[in-house]
């Protein structure tokens, strides 16, 4: 019977992913500045597509076309740049990913009575969905769920506010976590949806409730997250069609490049074919409208504020654009390092220990238009990309395997419990 399952599953697996055919993945280890740079001309001339940012001293994951294999690697070589083939067909890397997460999804149905988790597998948006929904009906005096608009292709863009004092207590500094505005970095919503569990079904620490008021935005890119599931599983942008002539042919904006902060300046693309499309201005995209709509309407109090990505163990602080420091950069790393720490104590020794630092000097790449910049530039005074682990050295497939999804979870919730709490010992009751 199982068998028979596994061999349907092979079966439906392999129509999938046929865009992948032939397409390769390396991993590519950086010395130094020299070599980043030159690294940067070359993934950009063959569109390489990094799945993990490789930095100096740690190695990144990327995807090849079959048409540059032989150009890249020539150029790779001709620059002394040390890579490995992590998959020379990433197609069947992805059914192998596919096989992962059914049988993810079987020990999970069997555990949870049927039901599905979003924090315990890769989940489609309506169980994501569906999750809060049942959260916001069951938890009515801490949760409300905020429909808060309809995505480019019309599905619902959700949130939770959490609160025990219903959000009227103006001292409690509110805390803003988002996930899922690019698409395919699937391990990010879980991490949103945990927190979620871990303050209405699972309190453990009174003082988070007491002391802070929490908005939870799981999915910022449903349309996209959509697309990795039933078309094209590397998916990163939106899904719009309105930007631009090609967008017909080529939709999407990238979400984290469509910000107003030195939009359309640096790493990113005005070419609507681009992963890094900033879009036709800054918040074209009802999604990131979203976001900056939340942070406005509670600037005032928000005094953390964590966008999730992946994959790469790193928390990257502003300025993105060019790799100055603000006025907080002191609150910024020492929170960022304070929480880095508590995720390394609860990590596992295969995971990669936490990068801290500001973004453009750490990826030694600048970009512009991003979230945690924007925040910060309008006074979230503690503001922060995660890029949560992959294990890539040793990874097989594209996603974390989705066993470790709750040890991501888990030790990612550490982290934040100590950045929540130093962000209320630095800004409670004082008025942002
Ligand atoms: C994650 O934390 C929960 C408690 O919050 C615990 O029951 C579970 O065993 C932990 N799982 C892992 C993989 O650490
Ligand atoms: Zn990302």
């Amino acid at each position: 019977m199982k068998l028979v399952a596994l061999l349907a599953l092979f079966a439906l697996a392999s129509g999938k992913h046929e865009e992948y055919i032939g397409w390769k993945s390396y991993f590519v280890q950086l010395i130094d500045d020299i070599q980043s740079k030159s690294f940067f001309a070359i993934a950009d001339k063959y569109e390489v597509d990094i799945l993990s940012h490789p930095i100096i001293g740690r190695e990144g994951l990327l995807l090849v076309k079959p048409e540059y294999h032989d150009g890249f690697i020539q150029d790779i070589k001709a620059e002394g740049i040390a890579y490995r083939l992590h998959s020379d067909d990433v197609k069947s890397q992805l059914e192998y990913d596919d096989i992962m997460i059914e049988q993810q999804n079987t020990m999970s149905r069997i555990r949870n009575g049927g039901r599905q988790l979003p924090y315990d597998n890769y989940q489609e948006i309506e169980a994501i969905n569906d999750y809060m929904d049942s959260i916001g009906r069951q938890y009515p005096d801490i949760a409300t769920v905020v429909n808060a608009a309809q995505s480019f292709e019309g599905r619902p863009i959700k949130y939770v506010k959490i609160s025990n004092s219903n959000f009227e207590d103006e001292s409690k500094p509110v805390i803003f976590i988002d996930g899922g505005i690019h698409a395919r970095e699937w391990i990010s919503p879980p991490t949103v949806t945990w927190a979620i569990h871990k303050l209405v079904e699972d309190l453990t620490e009174s003082d988070l409730l007491d002391n802070f008021d929490w908005i939870l935005l799981p999915v910022v890119n449903p349309d996209g997250y959509k697309f990795t599931f039933t078309n094209t599983r590397f998916w990163r942008k939106t899904r719009s069609t309105d930007q631009n002539v090609l967008s017909g042919i080529c939709p999407g904006v990238d979400g984290n490049r469509n910000y107003d902060f030195f939009w359309n300046t640096v790493g990113t693309s005005n070419s609507a074919c681009s992963d890094i499309y900033g879009g036709s201005r800054a918040f074209s995209e009802v999604e990131t409208r979203v976001v900056r709509d939340i942070l406005h309407e509670h600037l005032h109090r928000i005094a953390l504020y964590i966008t999730m990505h992946s994959f790469g163990s790193m928390i990257l602080y502003p300025w993105g654009h060019d790799g100055s420091l603000s006025h907080n950069a002191l609150g910024l790393h020492t929170v960022g390092i304070a929480m880095a720490n508590a995720i390394d104590q609860h990590s596992l020794t295969q995971f990669p220990r936490y990068v801290v630092g500001n973004s453009a000097l750490v990826l030694n790449y600048p970009t512009s238009g991003g979230a945690e910049d924007y925040a910060h530039s309008i006074g979230v005074p503690l503001a922060y990309t995660f890029e949560l682990p992959g294990l890539s050295n040793t990874m097989q497939g594209f996603n974390l395997n989705p066993r470790y999804i709750q040890q991501v979870c888990n030790e990612t919730w550490e982290g934040i419990v100590v950045g929540v709490r130093r962000a209320g010992d630095l800004f409670k009751n004082k008025r942002l």
